[in-house]
């Protein structure tokens, strides 16, 4: 009798900027996992609180609003997609307040260990739904999944992962854009680094610097790492094509 492959979860961490997200969602679809974006879930929030009229500062309040959260996240790679109280917020989260106010719900500590539960029955949910899935964020490969087959910290030179957020927001990565997008790279990194660690990679994790890597080339390199981790070769970057999709 064939038996089933194993579950296979996929921890990857980085700074804003670093490729994790795209690149995570690729693997996830190559691979045919689920695909859980962490990030989004305190995004989330952060527009649940402003709906509620929830005031950022008041941690308890917060926490509380982060209890209740009626949040539903479809993790297919194809499609992911958030919701709050019914409503897609895919676009929404993404706006330059949501970004600029997102660290103050992330370092709230209360609101980290309830999301922190809320991810760890999400990725149980889908290695029972669809064999394993790719999760990314700050705190994945040492609080959310440190038992992840395989943890990958991805990093990049600060220059380059300020021209790829310049590229994506303003089209171009010129000085003024540049500038511009420093709030949403270093000042946030500096803040969310205060109660994660994901500059440097924790004892086990394996560091992916994608400062001099296209797209393509980060998604092989982490296919070929997922294959070395795992001791399955089908897995790695040469051997892929897509798979059915379960
Ligand atoms: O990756 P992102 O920019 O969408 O993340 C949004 C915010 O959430 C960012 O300020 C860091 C924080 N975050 C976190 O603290 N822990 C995670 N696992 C994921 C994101």
């Amino acid at each position: 009798m064939i038996s089933p492959p194993k579950p296979l979860v996929i921890a990857i961490d980085g700074p804003s900027g670093s490729g994790k997200s795209s690149v995570s969602r690729a693997v996830a679809q190559r691979l045919g996992l689920a695909y859980l974006d962490t990030g989004a879930m305190y995004r989330a929030l952060t527009w649940w609180c402003a709906q509620q009229g929830v005031d950022l500062e008041d941690l308890d309040a917060v926490a509380q609003a982060a209890k209740d959260l009626p949040l539903r996240m479809e993790t297919d790679p194809r499609s992911p997609s958030i919701q709050v109280a019914g409503v897609v917020i895919d676009e929404a989260i993404r706006t330059t307040e949501i970004s600029a106010s997102v660290s103050k719900v992330a370092t709230n500590l209360a609101v980290r260990a309830e999301l922190c539960r809320r991810q760890q029955a999400l990725i149980t949910e889908s290695v029972e739904a669809r064999g394993g899935v790719v999760a990314e964020g700050r705190d994945i490969t040492t609080v959310v999944a440190p038992d992840a087959d395989v943890r990958i910290l991805m990093v990049a030179h600060q220059d380059a992962r300020l021209a790829r957020r310049a590229k994506e927001l303003h089209g171009e990565a010129g000085h003024e854009a540049m500038s511009a997008t420093h709030d949403q790279i270093v000042r946030r990194d500096k803040d969310d680094s205060t109660v994660s660690q994901f500059m440097e990679a924790a004892p086990g994790v394996t560091s992916l610097d994608t400062t001099d890597l296209n797209f393509e080339q980060s998604v092989e390199a982490v296919l070929d790492l997922v294959a070395a981790h795992t001791g399955r070769e089908d897995l790695g970057s040469r051997s892929r094509t897509e798979p059915d999709q379960k």
